[in-house]
């Protein structure tokens, strides 16, 4: 697991601690039937320190050989929008998903999966407590906006726009995205996609219309 920051920012250590015996946690997990039928879980990867989550819908194919996160042909478009569009390694930000495994043939998570799988990613939002979560598709948002008591309508009404929401001690920037997988498959919403991703690129640098600059969290 890629976790940058770990030696030089003391306040993380205990906090990255945990967060790894999370992770230890999750590979152990047989909370319900989907962990027969993986090669491997995907706990997340990414540097917390940055206050910045990804979260995705469920590992794929490519996911499961490796036991990380958006590295198949979805991950590349994810990888490709981070570090271009934001200007922010990949290694940089936090990613994970909220199923841990995959489901068989890529199916959609089914509730009680969903249900059963929750307490990892609502461990992971704890430790990690994010300034900035950006949803991927329609699971991660309605799980989010559920989390946070927002109100979830449809991936393309809510997407391309920022909900501020106050947890813990500081501000919560919610921005919700296509799915890159949904993207590739729709060519046609990838215009909608980019814009998006200059938005999270404002608000992370304390551009948008919001209380806070975001821009000393890296
Ligand atoms: N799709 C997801 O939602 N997550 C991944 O990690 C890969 C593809």
């Amino acid at each position: 697991m890629m976790m940058s920051g770990f030696a030089e920012n003391d306040e993380w250590h205990g906090t990255l601690k945990e967060l790894e015996k999370v992770h230890q946690e999750i590979l152990k997990c047989q909370r319900c039937p989907l962990y027969k039928y993986i090669t491997n879980k995907v706990p997340g990867e990414g540097d917390p320190t940055s206050g910045i989550m990804f979260i995705g819908e469920a590992p794929g194919r490519e996911e499961d050989k490796q036991g990380r996160p958006f590295v198949g042909p979805a991950g590349k478009l994810l990888t490709k929008m981070i570090e271009e569009k934001l200007g922010i390694q990949r290694s940089k930000v936090y990613i994970t998903n909220v199923l841990k495994c995959r489901p068989p043939n890529n199916r959609d998570p089914k509730p009680e999966e969903i249900e059963a799988c929750s307490i990892w990613l609502k461990k992971q939002l704890e430790i990690i407590k994010p300034r900035v979560v950006v949803t991927l598709g329609r699971y991660s948002t309605e799980w989010i906006f559920k989390y946070f008591g927002l109100k979830f309508t449809k991936i393309s009404e809510v997407r391309g726009k920022v909900y501020t929401v106050k947890k813990w001690d500081h501000v919560t920037y919610i921005i919700p995205t296509y799915h890159p997988a949904a993207v590739l498959y729709h060519p046609q919403w990838k215009e909608a996609f980019e814009r998006d991703f200059e938005l999270i690129k404002k608000v992370i640098e304390g551009k948008e219309k919001k209380p806070k600059t975001l821009v000393d969290f890296f």
